[in-house]
């Protein structure tokens, strides 16, 4: 038995390859390579070809942005749940319970005919970000800021949160982001989004399955613990001691290390540490540099190399996005491979029920509760 499933393979996909060759990672989504996707595609395309199966023509791609865009608006009854929220609640709790009031509003809820599980995916693709958005403006005792039709989906996100429209720079960082989060394989929330949706539960269901999984600091949960580790070194003259005494004490350099990228640089880490040291040089340039100190120090120390959510931090703190919601730009961008997988699944699919190894004492006398 492999503790964690290591290296086990559980199911068929057409949706993305993660492979080592030749000393190098690769990632592809549908067949294309991830850095020519982050580099030449936005994310609505990258959308489509994960849905789809093909990257979109040009009219295809402009009706699915119109598309998306008018389905960005929440029912009446999403904005009073987030207005009744208390204000300490984590995002992503509001994301997975938000998702659950959307799946009790939908009265088709448990229609799963192709057109409908794709009505319903891009959906709650488009309204992730306006959740998002919403919750943190109500949360801060802001007015909302309604979706801009005219806006992609990364510029609008941060439209809406911040209330002006962004630079393209800082568009483009979001958009080549939310890319690179978009999809990995069986990673552990996909995996829990598949499990959900081998009971032919409904996509609702799925996502919040998923999204539930995302949080923890293991998977998507580490970029915000990256932010908190960025914050307590504060210079990168501290950063080589901190890890040495992190890793001297046998714990965990957050955003580092790889269940699937053991020995090579997760492909992402790479593009966004180019988009950190862009963004940093237009900005400030503090959390790039102590990112910078720590990757050599976890590197000199115990060889580990960054993964999808290290440089992540440093680019969400130049958009000005608030540390708690990090994990949420996560699932803004997940979102669509989980919606695609769960579509594989249905489409092909048989009931997910692994075994356990019993490892406990067996046959025992059953003792009356008097006797015990
Ligand atoms: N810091 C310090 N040491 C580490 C780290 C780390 N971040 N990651 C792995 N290691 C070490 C382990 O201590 C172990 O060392 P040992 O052989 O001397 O005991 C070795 O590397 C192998 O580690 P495993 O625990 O077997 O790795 P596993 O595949 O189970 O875990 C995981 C992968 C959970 C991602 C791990 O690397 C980790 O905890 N990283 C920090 C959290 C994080 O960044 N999560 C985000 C992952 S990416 C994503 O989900 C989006």
């Amino acid at each position: 038995m492999k503790e964690g499933l290591e290296d086990v393979v559980a199911c068929q996909t057409t949706i993305s390859r993660i492979a080592l060759e030749n000393g190098k990672a690769i990632l592809e989504y549908r067949g294309y390579d991830i850095r020519d996707l982050a580099r030449k595609a936005c994310f609505e395309e990258v959308v489509y070809l994960l849905l789809y199966g093909e990257l979109p023509k040009k009219y295809e791609l402009q009706d699915f942005k119109i598309e998306l865009a008018e389905r960005r608006e929440l029912p009446p009854q999403i904005i009073g749940l987030l207005t009744h929220l208390p204000p300490y609640t984590h995002p992503m709790v509001v994301l997975r319970t938000a998702t659950s009031y959307l799946g009790s509003l939908d009265k088709k809820i448990n229609v799963k005919t192709r057109e409908e599980t794709f009505n319903k995916a891009k959906d709650l693709i488009a309204k992730f970000p306006t959740i998002v958005a919403y919750y943190h403006r109500i949360r801060t005792g802001r007015n909302v800021i309604p979706p801009a039709l005219e806006f992609s989906h990364a510029a609008n996100f941060l439209y809406m949160l911040h209330g002006e429209e962004p630079s393209k720079t800082a568009e483009r960082a979001l958009d080549m982001d939310l890319i690179l989060h978009a999809e990995h394989e069986l990673n552990a929330s996909t995996f829990a989004a598949r499990i959900a949706a081998s009971t032919l539960a409904d996509i609702y269901a799925c996502v919040v399955a998923a999204t539930g999984t995302l949080m923890g600091p293991l998977h998507g949960g580490a970029a915000q613990e990256v932010m908190k580790m960025l914050r307590e070194i504060a210079s990168p003259r501290k950063a080589d001691e901190y890890v040495r005494r992190k890793i001297e004490a046998g714990e965990r350099i957050m955003g580092f290390g790889h269940r699937v990228y053991r020995g090579v640089i997760d492909p992402r880490a790479e593009l966004l540490r180019y988009l950190a040291r862009r963004l940093a040089a237009e900005g400030s340039t503090k959390w790039f540099e102590i990112s910078e100190a720590i990757a050599k120090a976890a590197y000199k120390y115990k060889k580990l190399l960054p993964n999808v959510d290290f440089y992540s931090a440093s680019v969400y703190a130049n958009l000005g996005i608030p540390d708690d919601l990090f994990v949420n730009i996560f699932a803004m961008g997940r979102i669509s491979g989980w919606t695609a997988h769960i579509i594989e699944q249905y489409e092909n699919n048989r009931l997910i029920r692994p075994r356990a190894e019993y490892v406990g004492e067996k046959g025992k006398k059953f003792v009356p509760i008097s006797k015990r």
